[in-house]
């Protein structure tokens, strides 16, 4: 597998000159069918551990693997021009030392040719950021919800408000100050996404974070309307891809009981020519 991107694809130093101009449009994608449609619309595309819940239907992202982001990164890689690819760190794989989240981010990018790695975490990730900036790792920083950390933070509830607003304002410092090119700020209230974007040089990238974030990403099958099993209130839903599919699949059923097929030497012609 190839690990360089071809030269259309867009860098984190581009990324960061977007900040306070135009809106850098941001979605997840986690095979290459979908990699293939989101591409020309996209700036950045996040192969997320999100995948973890809404293509494995694990109850949280905490199941998921290094194997698993390696293989949809690599899969998504296939599918991308020009957008810049971003692969998430799973749980576990960066947490313990600056070290470890080197060796494990080197393998991410040599194996998936994607540009840069997102984890989470601000302060308490910042020496691991520096680290890994410093050895030609770009990373996307994720402050606010951060999912990994469901957990800790008794479930997926706004954070940022009243007494933890400075928290979060902190994490956000950190981060940019130790050499993330980047941010997910993550159901925080408006007028801390807002005061976080004037104060830090990389771009916010909010989820639920109010448009006064730097640019917006969303999980591609929450916003077509393809996962169902968790439906955040900041979702807009563009399509509903699950309720055309599950239409589609009732009359196929329909069809086969009713043997309403054509009969096969109407199809037989169309093979493709070895
Ligand atoms: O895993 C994910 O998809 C994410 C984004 C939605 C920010 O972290």
């Amino acid at each position: 597998m190839s690990a360089t991107r071809g030269t259309k694809a867009l860098t984190p130093p581009e990324i960061v000159a977007r900040k306070g101009r135009t809106p850098l449009v941001c979605l997840t994608a986690y095979t290459t069918p979908i990699a293939q449609l989101v591409d020309p619309h996209c700036d950045v595309v996040l192969v997320g551990d999100s995948v973890g819940m809404v293509l494995h239907g694990l109850p949280s992202t905490l199941g998921v693997t290094l194997e698993m982001m390696i293989m949809h990164g690599q899969a998504v890689r296939r599918g991308l021009e020009r957008a810049l690819m971003v692969v998430d760190m799973p749980f576990g794989s960066y947490e313990q030392s600056p070290g470890q989240a080197f060796d494990n981010a080197a393998r991410v990018m040599a194996q998936t040719g994607c540009a840069a790695v997102k984890l989470e975490g601000g302060e308490s990730m910042a020496e691991t950021i520096r680290f890994l900036a410093a050895r030609g790792v770009p990373v996307m920083a994720h402050v606010g919800l951060t999912p990994q950390a469901v957990n800790a933070l008794g479930g997926y509830r706004v954070q940022g408000r009243g007494d933890e607003a400075d928290r979060i304002r902190r994490d956000a410092v950190a981060v940019a100050e130790a050499g993330a090119f980047a941010v997910v700020l993550e159901k925080i209230p408006e007028v801390l996404a807002q005061r976080i974007t004037q104060e830090i040089a990389i771009p916010t990238i909010g989820i639920g974070a109010s448009p006064a974030c730097d640019g917006q990403i969303l999980v591609v099958d929450d916003m077509l309307g393809l996962f169902g099993a968790f439906r955040p209130k900041f979702v807009k839903r563009y399509a509903e891809l699950g309720e055309a599919a599950s239409a589609a699949i009732a009359a196929y059923s329909h069809d086969v009981r009713e043997r309403r097929f054509p009969a096969a030497e109407h199809v037989f012609g169309d093979e493709p020519k070895t």
